[in-house]
């Protein structure tokens, strides 16, 4: 097991640096209690990286990244490049460099619904009932990645998958369908691309290994309507990079908010954690968003690392603040707590 020790921070955009700065909190307060010396490290990633150098993912950053144990990301994005088609430098460019660069090219979105906050969900409560699934959404290729035209009267985006590509990621859910309930879904469009076909191949060549696993097939299309009309039947979900980005915002509405669910995206090398939610440029600054998202983006990196107890406390601190309505506003307590506050009570339950 790698130990660690080094962790780059990229706090980002919009909420980003806020909802890190409570990780932290909740970090060191790990760290007192096991007596870890974190070496933590901060560079620029997004809007506030072109705003400073020009560049949304500059190389000191890659550095930065390259250096560490792990990654702890919190948001990029500014509303300023949203409606502007023609800007040079983006935000997202920062994102998917970042990605390609480090090889992190397995994103592990996992989607827990709390007993508690149930009344939050649009969904109707026997509709959650068992609701606990992981998607593996493939992250450094497909139609992100491949060959970009841009002319006067078309445009066009290639959609180009590798062997290899759907090797690593297909072994990698299979070994986490092992470990959970032995179910996975490869989600496709393989009434129609012929990547899906590709990944449908190698998916069922590799299930061989697996034979204590059930594999089965769904298309996006009724995969999209299964997470909302019987989300209970997914245990591991696997997906190319657009249909993997596509199905997990939805899947994330399942929980109530998006401010609960923590993500982790793995190659070789490196393991980078982050919330799944976005920079939410209308509450920067206000001190409302919600950390927990970014809190257990922690708890799984500790996990990960080996760090069980540690994991555990993390666990036991979130619950104990959901079930005491200890919220921030977009959980929907009677009386909001600040960001800052909530950070404070997790890592003030760690001792
Ligand atoms: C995500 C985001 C990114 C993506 C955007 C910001 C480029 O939606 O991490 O899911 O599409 O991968
Ligand atoms: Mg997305």
């Amino acid at each position: 097991m790698k130990v660690l020790n080094n962790i780059t921070i990229l706090p980002g955009d919009g909420i980003g640096p806020e909802v890190v700065a409570q990780a932290l909190k909740v970090l060191y307060a790990i760290g007192k209690k096991y007596n870890h010396q974190w070496k933590i490290k901060e560079a620029l990633i997004g809007a506030c990286a072109i705003d400073a150098t020009g560049d949304p993912f500059p190389d000191v950053s890659l550095l930065a990244c390259q250096e560490a144990d792990a990654i702890l990301l919190g948001a990029i994005g500014d509303p300023k490049y949203d409606n502007d088609p023609s800007a040079k430098v983006r935000p997202e460019q920062g994102l998917l460099r970042m990605r390609k660069s480090l090889g992190l090219y397995a994103n592990i979105r996992p989607v827990k619904i709390y007993e508690q906050l149930i009344h939050l969900s649009v969904f109707k409560p026997e509709v959650l009932k068992d609701v606990d699934f992981v998607i593996y959404r493939e992250l450094t290729g497909g139609i992100y990645f491949g060959e970009k035209v841009k002319e006067e009267t078309f445009s066009s985006d290639l959609c180009l998958y590798h062997r290899f590509e759907v090797e690593r990621i297909t072994h990698l859910a299979f070994q986490q369908a092992m470990q959970r309930r032995k179910k996975l879904t490869l989600v496709d469009k393989a009434n129609v691309l012929e990547t899906s076909r590709l990944w449908r191949s190698v998916v069922a060549e590799i299930s061989s290994q697996y034979p204590e696993v059930v594999l089965d097939f769904l298309y996006i299309d009724n995969a999209a309507m299964q997470v909302i009309l019987n989300p209970s039947r997914f245990d591991v979900v696997l997906c190319d990079n657009l249909f993997g980005d596509i199905l997990s915002d939805e899947a994330s509405v399942l929980s109530g908010s998006m401010g609960l669910l923590p993500s982790a995206s793995k190659g070789e090398k490196s393991a980078l954690y982050e919330p799944i939610h976005g920079s939410y440029p209308q509450a920067a600054g206000k001190d409302i968003a919600n950390p927990l998202a970014t809190i257990l983006s922690v708890e799984m990196m500790l996990r990960d690392f080996g760090y069980m107890d540690e994991a555990n406390d993390i666990i036991y601190a979130v619950d104990q603040c959901i079930g005491a309505g200890f919220l921030t506003e977009d959980l929907g307590p009677t009386i909001a707590v600040k960001c800052s506050e909530l950070g404070d009570k997790v890592a003030g339950l760690i001792v």
